[in-house]
């Protein structure tokens, strides 16, 4: 063994999405839209984000938004206004799809009143959480639904009690855009590792793996403190992975499951692209035809 197994063996029903962020890369479209609710085909971002906690078995849902970002909690209310007028055309489909958002889980909001960062947004939710471990899912990025990454991910902290993080593999030049984990092996699973350090966006040189975080977390309570006690770091922000280390530092089993389905992320242009050409591409109702616009498109025969 290389951690004693000290969780409650119960897996955490909250989630936290912090989605107060300023959206810089994503500028001038998210001056007066939050990048969160940018469709992908249909769907806000946001939404893939819900759906993603509600099939993982999270039943509760915290939204960390901030000035100008409310409207994204308007998403998940009922518009009976809209179900009526869908009601009397008989499109069913769409009703089903309208009331869908409002029946994943339950909507709580929290406000972030400056953006001080991904620490001090999670911070925001502390009272709202309590004592209990909890999922955090930022509000920009989601993971295919054919490959979940979630449920694995809860099921560890519950028998860890620590920390659990995402890690995906990149390539050695991508290492100074993440956060970069220094791990051993651990026999809590397949793709499992025990994590020893965490360095913030290393050069490739001084990276000590390939293993980048992304962005879900499964946290214990115990995490709010140390958010507490966490000064700005880099930025000027309160990050999030200064309170993780310092909770490593304290003897908090961290781990981390290696991902290897497809991530999606929206957070900036290029990714968000990637993301609405490959979603439309997959869709049964559109996609036949959308792939053969975009073959010819690529093909040069299209304009
Ligand atoms: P990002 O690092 O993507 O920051 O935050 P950002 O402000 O959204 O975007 P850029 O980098 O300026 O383009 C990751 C997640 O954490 C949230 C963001 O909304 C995003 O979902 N966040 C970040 C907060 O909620 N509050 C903060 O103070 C910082």
């Amino acid at each position: 063994m290389t951690t004693n197994a000290q969780g409650s063996g119960k897996r955490a029903v909250k989630a936290v999405i912090p989605a107060a962020g300023l959206a810089t890369r994503f500028l001038p479209a998210t001056k007066a839209v939050p990048k969160e609710l940018l469709p992908v085909v249909d769907r806000p971002v946001l939404q893939y984000i819900v759906e993603e906690a509600a099939s993982a078995g999270i039943t509760d849902v915290l939204l960390v938004t901030g000035r100008g970002k409310t409207s994204m909690v308007d998403h998940f209310d009922r518009r009976p206004d809209v179900e009526q007028r869908l009601e009397e055309k008989g499109d069913t489909e769409r009703l089903a799809a309208v009331r869908r958002t409002s029946e994943l889980a339950d909507i709580y909001t929290c406000r972030q009143g400056e953006p001080l960062g991904l620490g001090h947004a999670v911070g925001t939710a502390a009272s709202h959480v309590g004592d209990n471990p909890f999922a955090v899912l930022l509000g920009d990025e989601f993971v295919d639904e054919g490959s979940p990454l979630l449920p694995d991910m809860l099921d560890l902290q519950a028998r860890t009690g620590g920390i659990v993080l995402a890690f995906i593999e990149v390539k050695p030049e991508e290492t100074s855009r993440y956060g970069i984990a220094s791990v051993r092996e651990s026999d809590l699973g397949e793709g499992v590792v025990e994590v020893t350090g965490l360095v913030e966006k290393p050069a490739p040189s001084e990276a000590p793996s390939n293993l980048a975080v992304v962005g879900r977390y499964v946290l214990p309570g115990k995490i709010f403190d140390a958010i507490a006690d966490t000064k700005p770091g880099s930025g000027g922000e309160i990050q999030l992975t200064d309170a993780m280390a310092a909770l490593l530092e304290a003897g908090t089993p961290v781990h981390g499951i290696v991902y290897r389905g497809i991530r999606y992320d929206t957070g900036q242009p290029l990714g968000y692209l990637q993301t609405v050409v490959q979603l439309a591409a997959q869709r049964p109702d559109l996609g036949e035809e959308f792939r053969a616009w975009l073959t010819d498109f690529v093909g040069g025969q299209k304009g």
